[in-house]
Protein backbone atom coordinates (compact mmCIF):
# COMPACT_ATOMS: atom_id res chain seq x y z
CA UNK A 1 0.00 0.00 0.00
CA UNK A 2 1.41 3.42 -0.82
CA UNK A 3 0.85 6.19 1.74
CA UNK A 4 2.02 8.55 -0.23
CA UNK A 5 0.16 12.02 0.62
CA UNK A 6 -0.54 12.85 -2.83
CA UNK A 7 -2.89 10.07 -3.10
CA UNK A 8 -6.30 10.84 -4.40
CA UNK A 9 -8.01 7.90 -2.14
CA UNK A 10 -7.85 7.83 1.14
CA UNK A 11 -6.53 4.69 2.97
CA UNK A 12 -8.82 4.31 5.60
CA UNK A 13 -12.21 5.89 7.18
CA UNK A 14 -12.41 5.81 10.66
CA UNK A 15 -15.77 6.31 12.67
CA UNK A 16 -15.49 7.65 16.09
CA UNK A 17 -13.95 10.46 16.67
CA UNK A 18 -13.50 10.68 20.50
CA UNK A 19 -10.58 10.71 22.38
CA UNK A 20 -9.25 6.90 20.99
CA UNK A 21 -10.64 7.58 17.39
CA UNK A 22 -9.18 10.91 17.04
CA UNK A 23 -5.47 10.29 18.22
CA UNK A 24 -5.37 6.81 15.89
CA UNK A 25 -6.69 9.33 13.08
CA UNK A 26 -3.84 11.72 14.12
CA UNK A 27 -1.23 8.76 14.73
CA UNK A 28 -2.28 7.62 10.84
CA UNK A 29 -1.48 10.91 9.74
CA UNK A 30 1.32 11.23 11.33
CA UNK A 31 2.61 8.10 9.65
CA UNK A 32 1.71 9.84 5.78
CA UNK A 33 -1.97 8.03 5.73
CA UNK A 34 -4.73 9.75 4.31
CA UNK A 35 -7.57 9.63 6.22
CA UNK A 36 -11.60 10.30 6.00
CA UNK A 37 -13.42 10.73 9.74
CA UNK A 38 -17.02 10.65 10.19
CA UNK A 39 -18.70 11.27 13.94
CA UNK A 40 -22.22 12.10 14.26
CA UNK A 41 -21.15 14.69 16.86
CA UNK A 42 -19.96 17.31 14.86
CA UNK A 43 -17.35 19.41 17.76
CA UNK A 44 -15.45 16.24 17.50
CA UNK A 45 -15.05 16.40 13.57
CA UNK A 46 -14.40 19.87 14.11
CA UNK A 47 -11.26 19.36 16.39
CA UNK A 48 -10.11 16.04 14.61
CA UNK A 49 -10.24 18.26 11.40
CA UNK A 50 -8.04 21.52 13.57
CA UNK A 51 -5.92 18.88 15.08
CA UNK A 52 -4.92 17.54 11.27
CA UNK A 53 -4.08 20.76 9.84
CA UNK A 54 -1.85 21.10 12.47
CA UNK A 55 0.16 18.06 11.26
CA UNK A 56 0.21 18.93 7.23
CA UNK A 57 1.32 15.48 7.10
CA UNK A 58 -1.47 12.78 5.93
CA UNK A 59 -4.66 14.54 4.38
CA UNK A 60 -7.67 14.54 6.67
CA UNK A 61 -11.47 14.25 4.95
CA UNK A 62 -13.50 15.06 7.33
CA UNK A 63 -17.32 13.53 5.94
CA UNK A 64 -21.11 14.08 6.75
CA UNK A 65 -22.46 11.47 5.61
CA UNK A 66 -21.12 7.57 5.17
CA UNK A 67 -22.01 7.23 1.82
CA UNK A 68 -19.74 10.02 1.17
CA UNK A 69 -17.24 8.42 3.47
CA UNK A 70 -17.52 5.54 1.44
CA UNK A 71 -16.33 7.21 -1.44
CA UNK A 72 -13.37 8.18 -0.68
CA UNK A 73 -11.90 4.77 -0.29
CA UNK A 74 -10.81 2.29 -2.89
CA UNK A 75 -11.93 -0.82 -3.08
CA UNK A 76 -11.77 -3.43 -0.89
CA UNK A 77 -12.28 -0.25 1.44
CA UNK A 78 -11.03 -0.24 5.24
CA UNK A 79 -13.54 1.38 7.20
CA UNK A 80 -12.31 1.21 11.34
CA UNK A 81 -14.56 1.63 13.95
CA UNK A 82 -13.87 3.31 17.03
CA UNK A 83 -16.72 3.51 19.09
CA UNK A 84 -17.92 2.15 22.22
CA UNK A 85 -18.67 -2.06 22.51
CA UNK A 86 -21.79 -3.59 22.63
CA UNK A 87 -25.19 -2.86 19.92
CA UNK A 88 -24.04 0.05 18.47
CA UNK A 89 -21.15 -1.87 16.67
CA UNK A 90 -24.01 -3.71 14.80
CA UNK A 91 -26.05 -0.81 14.36
CA UNK A 92 -22.81 1.52 12.68
CA UNK A 93 -22.39 -1.72 10.72
CA UNK A 94 -25.84 -2.10 9.23
CA UNK A 95 -26.02 2.00 8.60
CA UNK A 96 -22.42 1.31 6.10
CA UNK A 97 -24.85 -1.54 4.57
CA UNK A 98 -27.16 0.37 3.82
CA UNK A 99 -24.59 3.46 2.34
CA UNK A 100 -23.22 0.71 0.10
CA UNK A 101 -20.22 -1.23 1.86
CA UNK A 102 -19.56 -4.35 -0.52
CA UNK A 103 -18.86 -8.43 0.59
CA UNK A 104 -14.77 -7.12 -0.19
CA UNK A 105 -14.63 -4.35 2.17
CA UNK A 106 -13.19 -3.83 5.71
CA UNK A 107 -14.54 -3.13 9.03
CA UNK A 108 -12.27 -3.36 11.78
CA UNK A 109 -13.87 -3.14 15.41
CA UNK A 110 -11.15 -1.49 17.30
CA UNK A 111 -13.10 -1.39 20.65
CA UNK A 112 -12.78 -3.03 23.86
CA UNK A 113 -15.58 -5.61 22.51
CA UNK A 114 -15.88 -9.30 24.00
CA UNK A 115 -14.43 -11.56 21.97
CA UNK A 116 -17.43 -14.05 21.34
CA UNK A 117 -19.52 -11.23 20.33
CA UNK A 118 -16.56 -10.73 17.66
CA UNK A 119 -16.75 -13.74 16.97
CA UNK A 120 -20.58 -13.72 16.59
CA UNK A 121 -20.43 -10.50 14.25
CA UNK A 122 -18.27 -12.30 12.06
CA UNK A 123 -20.12 -15.30 11.36
CA UNK A 124 -23.58 -12.63 10.71
CA UNK A 125 -21.90 -10.71 8.88
CA UNK A 126 -19.82 -13.15 6.37
CA UNK A 127 -21.68 -13.01 3.08
CA UNK A 128 -22.18 -8.93 3.37
CA UNK A 129 -18.33 -8.02 4.37
CA UNK A 130 -15.28 -8.95 5.83
CA UNK A 131 -15.08 -8.04 9.52
CA UNK A 132 -12.14 -7.83 11.53
CA UNK A 133 -11.09 -6.80 14.81
CA UNK A 134 -8.29 -5.11 16.29
CA UNK A 135 -7.99 -4.25 20.07
CA UNK A 136 -6.11 -0.95 20.93
CA UNK A 137 -4.01 -0.70 24.40
CA UNK A 138 -2.17 2.42 25.61
CA UNK A 139 -4.71 4.64 26.28
CA UNK A 140 -4.92 7.96 24.75
CA UNK A 141 -1.32 8.95 24.71
CA UNK A 142 -0.63 4.89 23.37
CA UNK A 143 -2.78 5.68 20.27
CA UNK A 144 -1.68 8.61 19.43
CA UNK A 145 2.04 7.72 19.73
CA UNK A 146 2.34 4.26 19.41
CA UNK A 147 -0.21 1.48 20.92
CA UNK A 148 -0.30 -2.34 20.82
CA UNK A 149 -2.26 -3.63 18.96
CA UNK A 150 -4.01 -7.07 18.89
CA UNK A 151 -5.48 -7.68 15.52
CA UNK A 152 -7.13 -10.44 14.44
CA UNK A 153 -9.86 -11.64 11.47
CA UNK A 154 -8.97 -13.52 7.91
CA UNK A 155 -5.46 -13.44 6.59
CA UNK A 156 -6.68 -12.26 4.06
CA UNK A 157 -7.62 -9.01 5.38
CA UNK A 158 -5.02 -8.58 7.61
CA UNK A 159 -2.79 -7.92 4.58
CA UNK A 160 -4.65 -5.10 3.69
CA UNK A 161 -4.59 -3.59 7.02
CA UNK A 162 -1.18 -4.34 7.97
CA UNK A 163 1.31 -2.04 6.53
CA UNK A 164 -0.99 1.12 8.57
CA UNK A 165 -1.22 -1.00 11.97
CA UNK A 166 2.49 -2.06 11.57
CA UNK A 167 3.29 1.84 10.81
CA UNK A 168 1.41 3.28 13.93
CA UNK A 169 1.87 0.41 16.68
CA UNK A 170 4.77 1.42 18.91
CA UNK A 171 7.88 0.02 18.13
CA UNK A 172 10.85 -1.98 20.12
CA UNK A 173 15.13 -1.76 19.48
CA UNK A 174 16.86 -4.98 19.03
CA UNK A 175 16.84 -5.48 22.94
CA UNK A 176 13.31 -5.28 22.85
CA UNK A 177 12.81 -1.77 24.58
CA UNK A 178 10.82 0.41 23.36
CA UNK A 179 11.78 3.10 20.75
CA UNK A 180 10.31 6.93 20.69
CA UNK A 181 7.28 7.68 18.48
CA UNK A 182 8.43 7.96 15.00
CA UNK A 183 11.62 5.98 14.77
CA UNK A 184 12.06 2.90 13.62
CA UNK A 185 12.08 -0.56 14.94
CA UNK A 186 9.77 -4.13 15.86
CA UNK A 187 6.17 -3.02 15.67
CA UNK A 188 4.07 -4.07 18.53
CA UNK A 189 1.02 -5.02 16.05
CA UNK A 190 0.59 -8.29 16.57
CA UNK A 191 -2.13 -10.71 14.30
CA UNK A 192 -3.48 -13.04 16.66
CA UNK A 193 -5.00 -15.34 14.06
CA UNK A 194 -8.88 -15.78 13.39
CA UNK A 195 -11.79 -14.04 14.62
CA UNK A 196 -12.10 -12.75 18.25
CA UNK A 197 -8.78 -14.15 19.01
CA UNK A 198 -7.49 -10.46 19.04
CA UNK A 199 -9.77 -9.33 21.53
CA UNK A 200 -9.23 -12.24 23.74
CA UNK A 201 -5.74 -11.85 23.69
CA UNK A 202 -6.83 -7.97 24.59
CA UNK A 203 -9.28 -9.07 27.44
CA UNK A 204 -6.18 -11.76 29.06
CA UNK A 205 -4.38 -8.45 28.52
CA UNK A 206 -6.78 -6.60 31.03
CA UNK A 207 -7.10 -9.31 33.24
CA UNK A 208 -3.11 -9.46 33.64
CA UNK A 209 -3.49 -5.64 34.15
CA UNK A 210 -5.67 -5.79 36.74
CA UNK A 211 -3.54 -8.48 38.63
CA UNK A 212 -0.19 -6.36 37.99
CA UNK A 213 -2.12 -2.76 39.65
CA UNK A 214 -3.30 -4.88 42.36
CA UNK A 215 0.00 -6.18 42.72
CA UNK A 216 1.64 -3.27 43.13
CA UNK A 217 -0.93 -2.09 45.52
CA UNK A 218 -0.47 -4.39 47.66
CA UNK A 219 2.82 -3.41 48.44
CA UNK A 220 2.08 0.40 48.83
CA UNK A 221 -0.56 -0.70 51.27
CA UNK A 222 1.65 -2.92 53.48
CA UNK A 223 4.63 -0.08 53.35
CA UNK A 224 2.16 2.25 54.15
CA UNK A 225 0.79 1.04 57.14
CA UNK A 226 2.82 -1.61 58.67
CA UNK A 227 6.02 0.07 57.87
CA UNK A 228 4.55 3.70 57.80
CA UNK A 229 6.77 5.50 54.70
CA UNK A 230 5.17 8.38 53.34
CA UNK A 231 4.06 8.33 49.71
CA UNK A 232 6.90 10.13 48.51
CA UNK A 233 9.15 7.51 50.36
CA UNK A 234 6.98 4.68 48.64
CA UNK A 235 7.41 6.53 45.35
CA UNK A 236 11.36 6.24 45.64
CA UNK A 237 11.22 2.59 46.55
CA UNK A 238 9.06 2.34 43.46
CA UNK A 239 12.18 4.48 41.01
CA UNK A 240 14.99 2.11 42.30
CA UNK A 241 12.81 -1.06 41.62
CA UNK A 242 12.49 0.47 38.31
CA UNK A 243 15.53 -0.18 37.28
CA UNK A 244 15.69 -4.13 37.70
CA UNK A 245 13.83 -6.67 37.09
CA UNK A 246 10.40 -4.86 38.06
CA UNK A 247 11.02 -2.48 35.22
CA UNK A 248 7.51 -1.86 33.66
CA UNK A 249 5.30 1.18 32.50
CA UNK A 250 3.06 0.30 35.83
CA UNK A 251 5.81 0.44 38.15
CA UNK A 252 6.81 4.05 36.46
CA UNK A 253 3.99 5.34 36.73
CA UNK A 254 3.19 4.55 39.91
CA UNK A 255 6.24 5.93 41.70
CA UNK A 256 5.37 9.22 39.94
CA UNK A 257 2.09 9.07 40.79
CA UNK A 258 3.09 8.82 44.60
CA UNK A 259 5.40 11.82 44.16
CA UNK A 260 2.42 13.71 43.39
CA UNK A 261 1.40 16.79 46.28
CA UNK A 262 -2.54 17.31 45.98
CA UNK A 263 -3.39 20.79 43.70
CA UNK A 264 -5.49 22.45 46.55
CA UNK A 265 -4.37 20.52 50.31
CA UNK A 266 -0.72 19.80 51.91
CA UNK A 267 -1.28 16.43 51.44
CA UNK A 268 -0.40 13.67 49.30
CA UNK A 269 -2.53 13.23 46.58
CA UNK A 270 -2.92 9.66 46.73
CA UNK A 271 -4.94 10.57 50.25
CA UNK A 272 -6.83 12.76 49.05
CA UNK A 273 -8.35 9.85 46.35
CA UNK A 274 -11.04 8.11 47.49
CA UNK A 275 -10.62 4.48 47.69
CA UNK A 276 -13.41 3.08 45.70
CA UNK A 277 -11.35 1.29 42.53
CA UNK A 278 -13.65 1.52 39.63
CA UNK A 279 -14.18 -0.95 36.49
CA UNK A 280 -15.19 -1.51 33.54
CA UNK A 281 -15.86 -5.08 33.02
CA UNK A 282 -12.97 -6.82 31.25
CA UNK A 283 -10.93 -8.30 34.04
CA UNK A 284 -14.42 -9.84 35.07
CA UNK A 285 -14.78 -11.05 31.68
CA UNK A 286 -11.26 -12.57 31.96
CA UNK A 287 -11.93 -14.08 35.42
CA UNK A 288 -15.45 -15.68 33.97
CA UNK A 289 -13.66 -16.96 31.03
CA UNK A 290 -11.56 -18.85 33.01
CA UNK A 291 -14.08 -20.31 35.39
CA UNK A 292 -16.01 -21.60 32.67
CA UNK A 293 -13.04 -23.39 31.00
CA UNK A 294 -11.64 -24.90 34.09
CA UNK A 295 -8.30 -22.95 33.99
CA UNK A 296 -7.15 -21.19 37.08
CA UNK A 297 -6.39 -17.69 37.32
CA UNK A 298 -6.61 -16.64 41.05
CA UNK A 299 -4.45 -14.09 41.26
CA UNK A 300 -6.14 -12.23 37.88
CA UNK A 301 -9.90 -12.94 39.88
CA UNK A 302 -8.94 -11.82 43.13
CA UNK A 303 -7.94 -8.82 41.41
CA UNK A 304 -11.38 -8.43 40.07
CA UNK A 305 -12.98 -9.44 43.35
CA UNK A 306 -10.07 -6.63 45.54
CA UNK A 307 -11.95 -4.04 43.32
CA UNK A 308 -15.43 -5.18 44.28
CA UNK A 309 -14.57 -5.30 48.20
CA UNK A 310 -12.71 -1.31 47.57
CA UNK A 311 -16.05 -0.32 46.48
CA UNK A 312 -18.32 -1.45 49.25
CA UNK A 313 -16.69 1.33 50.93
CA UNK A 314 -19.69 2.20 53.76
CA UNK A 315 -19.77 -1.67 54.60
CA UNK A 316 -15.54 -1.74 55.56
CA UNK A 317 -16.35 1.15 57.56
CA UNK A 318 -18.80 -0.49 59.96
CA UNK A 319 -16.02 -3.18 59.76
CA UNK A 320 -13.58 -1.28 60.65
CA UNK A 321 -15.46 -0.20 63.80
CA UNK A 322 -16.86 -3.66 64.88
CA UNK A 323 -14.10 -6.11 64.19
CA UNK A 324 -11.33 -5.75 65.82
CA UNK A 325 -7.88 -7.69 65.01
CA UNK A 326 -5.67 -9.81 66.78
CA UNK A 327 -2.10 -8.53 65.14
CA UNK A 328 2.07 -8.71 65.70
CA UNK A 329 3.83 -5.26 65.52
CA UNK A 330 6.29 -5.34 61.88
CA UNK A 331 9.93 -5.32 62.95
CA UNK A 332 11.02 -2.33 61.24
CA UNK A 333 14.73 -3.00 62.60
CA UNK A 334 15.76 -4.24 58.98
CA UNK A 335 13.93 -1.68 56.89
CA UNK A 336 15.77 -2.42 53.80
CA UNK A 337 15.61 -6.32 54.23
CA UNK A 338 11.52 -5.83 54.04
CA UNK A 339 11.57 -3.41 51.33
CA UNK A 340 13.67 -6.37 49.39
CA UNK A 341 11.29 -9.27 50.37
CA UNK A 342 8.98 -7.54 49.32
CA UNK A 343 10.31 -6.73 45.68
CA UNK A 344 10.67 -10.47 45.52
CA UNK A 345 7.12 -10.78 46.67
CA UNK A 346 6.27 -8.90 44.12
CA UNK A 347 8.59 -10.31 41.18
CA UNK A 348 6.90 -13.57 41.95
CA UNK A 349 3.24 -12.55 41.92
CA UNK A 350 3.69 -11.26 38.62
CA UNK A 351 4.79 -14.04 37.29
CA UNK A 352 2.22 -15.90 38.35
CA UNK A 353 -0.51 -13.92 37.18
CA UNK A 354 1.24 -13.59 33.35
CA UNK A 355 1.61 -17.53 33.99
CA UNK A 356 -1.90 -17.75 34.90
CA UNK A 357 -2.97 -15.37 31.80
CA UNK A 358 -0.88 -17.44 29.81
CA UNK A 359 -2.68 -20.23 31.07
CA UNK A 360 -5.42 -18.86 30.03
CA UNK A 361 -4.85 -17.97 26.56
CA UNK A 362 -3.35 -21.89 26.13
CA UNK A 363 -6.72 -23.75 27.03
CA UNK A 364 -8.74 -21.27 25.30
CA UNK A 365 -6.83 -21.28 22.08
CA UNK A 366 -6.74 -25.47 21.94
CA UNK A 367 -10.89 -25.24 22.72
CA UNK A 368 -10.96 -22.85 19.83
CA UNK A 369 -8.38 -23.99 17.58
CA UNK A 370 -6.49 -20.70 17.49
CA UNK A 371 -2.94 -21.90 17.27
CA UNK A 372 -1.73 -18.41 19.54
CA UNK A 373 1.95 -17.74 19.37
CA UNK A 374 2.64 -16.70 22.94
CA UNK A 375 5.96 -15.43 21.72
CA UNK A 376 4.60 -13.16 19.02
CA UNK A 377 2.19 -11.92 21.95
CA UNK A 378 4.65 -11.82 24.75
CA UNK A 379 6.61 -9.55 22.23
CA UNK A 380 3.87 -7.61 21.10
CA UNK A 381 3.44 -6.63 24.48
CA UNK A 382 6.85 -5.06 25.04
CA UNK A 383 5.38 -1.78 24.33
CA UNK A 384 2.85 0.56 23.82
CA UNK A 385 0.16 -1.43 25.90
CA UNK A 386 -0.48 -1.03 29.84
CA UNK A 387 1.46 -3.79 31.43
CA UNK A 388 4.55 -3.09 28.83
CA UNK A 389 7.50 -4.73 30.95
CA UNK A 390 11.29 -5.31 30.14
CA UNK A 391 10.27 -9.11 32.00
CA UNK A 392 8.40 -9.47 28.74
CA UNK A 393 10.94 -10.16 26.61
CA UNK A 394 12.35 -13.16 29.15
CA UNK A 395 8.54 -14.31 29.27
CA UNK A 396 9.17 -14.65 24.67
CA UNK A 397 12.65 -16.12 25.58
CA UNK A 398 10.75 -18.90 27.12
CA UNK A 399 8.07 -19.50 24.63
CA UNK A 400 10.56 -19.19 22.05
CA UNK A 401 12.99 -21.87 24.23
CA UNK A 402 9.67 -24.35 24.71
CA UNK A 403 6.87 -23.93 22.48
CA UNK A 404 4.59 -26.05 24.29
CA UNK A 405 5.71 -24.81 27.62
CA UNK A 406 2.58 -26.21 30.49
CA UNK A 407 2.99 -23.33 32.51
CA UNK A 408 5.54 -20.25 32.47
CA UNK A 409 6.42 -21.42 35.73
CA UNK A 410 8.18 -24.01 34.59
CA UNK A 411 10.54 -22.41 31.90
CA UNK A 412 14.27 -22.43 33.50
CA UNK A 413 14.52 -19.37 33.77
CA UNK A 414 11.57 -18.97 35.77
CA UNK A 415 11.76 -21.73 37.84
CA UNK A 416 15.32 -20.57 39.05
CA UNK A 417 14.15 -16.91 40.01
CA UNK A 418 11.31 -18.51 41.82
CA UNK A 419 13.77 -20.52 43.48
CA UNK A 420 15.89 -17.88 44.78
CA UNK A 421 13.00 -15.04 45.72
CA UNK A 422 10.54 -17.60 47.39
CA UNK A 423 11.28 -17.14 51.21
CA UNK A 424 11.15 -13.48 50.51
CA UNK A 425 7.82 -13.99 49.04
CA UNK A 426 6.64 -16.69 52.19
CA UNK A 427 7.84 -13.84 54.53
CA UNK A 428 5.61 -11.39 53.03
CA UNK A 429 2.58 -13.08 52.95
CA UNK A 430 3.07 -14.37 56.51
CA UNK A 431 3.75 -10.55 57.94
CA UNK A 432 0.85 -9.22 56.36
CA UNK A 433 -0.78 -12.22 57.87
CA UNK A 434 0.39 -11.49 61.20
CA UNK A 435 0.06 -7.42 60.79
CA UNK A 436 -3.75 -7.88 58.99
CA UNK A 437 -2.23 -5.94 56.08
CA UNK A 438 -4.74 -7.69 53.07
CA UNK A 439 -2.55 -9.39 50.20
CA UNK A 440 -5.12 -11.08 48.56
CA UNK A 441 -3.24 -10.62 45.10
CA UNK A 442 0.64 -12.02 46.19
CA UNK A 443 -0.56 -14.43 48.50
CA UNK A 444 -3.12 -15.82 46.05
CA UNK A 445 -0.30 -16.11 43.63
CA UNK A 446 1.95 -17.98 46.64
CA UNK A 447 -1.12 -20.55 46.61
CA UNK A 448 -0.82 -21.19 43.30
CA UNK A 449 2.08 -21.58 43.39
CA UNK A 450 2.05 -24.12 46.16
CA UNK A 451 -0.41 -25.85 44.25
CA UNK A 452 1.32 -26.11 41.10
CA UNK A 453 4.54 -27.33 43.15
CA UNK A 454 2.47 -30.47 44.48
CA UNK A 455 2.48 -33.81 42.95
CA UNK A 456 -0.50 -34.63 45.36
CA UNK A 457 -3.01 -32.64 46.58
CA UNK A 458 -6.38 -32.99 48.89
CA UNK A 459 -8.70 -33.91 46.34
CA UNK A 460 -8.75 -37.12 46.84
CA UNK A 461 -10.26 -36.86 50.24
CA UNK A 462 -12.78 -34.25 48.08
CA UNK A 463 -13.41 -36.94 46.13
CA UNK A 464 -14.56 -39.30 48.35
CA UNK A 465 -16.91 -36.95 50.00
CA UNK A 466 -18.18 -36.34 47.41
CA UNK A 467 -18.68 -39.78 46.35
CA UNK A 468 -20.08 -39.70 50.13
CA UNK A 469 -23.02 -37.71 49.69
CA UNK A 470 -23.81 -37.84 46.06
CA UNK A 471 -22.48 -41.15 44.55
CA UNK A 472 -20.37 -39.26 42.49
CA UNK A 473 -17.97 -41.90 42.19
CA UNK A 474 -14.00 -41.65 42.05
CA UNK A 475 -11.08 -42.85 40.34
CA UNK A 476 -8.30 -45.13 41.97
CA UNK A 477 -4.79 -44.38 41.92
CA UNK A 478 -3.69 -48.27 41.33
CA UNK A 479 -6.15 -48.58 38.35
CA UNK A 480 -6.79 -46.51 34.99
CA UNK A 481 -8.34 -43.44 35.68
CA UNK A 482 -11.31 -43.98 33.39
CA UNK A 483 -12.55 -47.18 35.89
CA UNK A 484 -14.99 -45.40 37.91
CA UNK A 485 -15.31 -46.31 41.42
CA UNK A 486 -18.15 -45.99 44.21
CA UNK A 487 -18.22 -46.92 47.80
CA UNK A 488 -21.61 -48.14 49.61
CA UNK A 489 -21.22 -45.93 52.50
CA UNK A 490 -24.56 -46.58 54.03
CA UNK A 491 -23.99 -50.20 54.02
CA UNK A 492 -22.85 -52.12 56.32
CA UNK A 493 -20.04 -53.67 55.80
CA UNK A 494 -19.20 -51.15 53.35
CA UNK A 495 -18.14 -52.51 49.98
CA UNK A 496 -16.43 -50.74 47.32
CA UNK A 497 -18.27 -51.35 44.24
CA UNK A 498 -17.03 -50.62 39.98
CA UNK A 499 -19.43 -48.35 38.21
C1 LIG B 1 -5.48 -0.48 27.82
C2 LIG B 1 -6.41 -0.45 28.99
C3 LIG B 1 -7.73 0.11 28.59
C4 LIG B 1 -8.52 0.64 29.74
C5 LIG B 1 -9.10 -0.42 30.56
C6 LIG B 1 -9.56 0.17 31.88
O1 LIG B 1 -4.96 -1.54 27.55
O2 LIG B 1 -5.31 0.56 27.21
O3 LIG B 1 -6.57 -1.73 29.51
O4 LIG B 1 -8.38 -0.83 27.81
O5 LIG B 1 -7.75 1.47 30.53
O6 LIG B 1 -10.16 -0.99 29.87
O7 LIG B 1 -10.25 -0.80 32.46
P1 LIG B 1 -10.95 -0.64 33.84
O8 LIG B 1 -11.79 0.60 33.77
O9 LIG B 1 -11.74 -1.87 33.98
O10 LIG B 1 -9.86 -0.48 34.85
Amino acid sequence: MSNSPSSNHSHIAMIGLGVMGKSLTLNLLDNQFNVAGFDIDKEHLTATTQEAKQLNKGTFLACDSLTRLLSTLKSPRVISLSIPAGKIVEQVIDDLLKAGLEPQDIVIDTGNSLWTDTIAREQKYQSQLQFFSTAVSGGEQGARFGPALMASGSAEAWQSIKPMWNAIAAKVDSNGLPVPPLHDGESCATYTGPSGSGHFVKMVHNGIEYADMQLICEVYHYLREAIELTPHQIGDVFTEWNQGVLNSYLIEITADILKQQDFSTDHPLVDMILDKAGQKGTGTWTAINSLEIGCPTPTITQSVYARSLSSLKSRRLIGAKCLKAKTQPVDKTNLSAVINELHDALYCAKLCAYAQGFDLMNATSEQQNWQLNFVDIAKGWRAGCIIRATFLQDIANAYHHTPALDNLLFAEHFAHQLEARQLSWRKTVSNSSMHGIPMPGISSALSYFDSMRCGTLPANLLQAQRDFFGSHTYSRIDQSESAKYHVEWSHSPRVEVKR
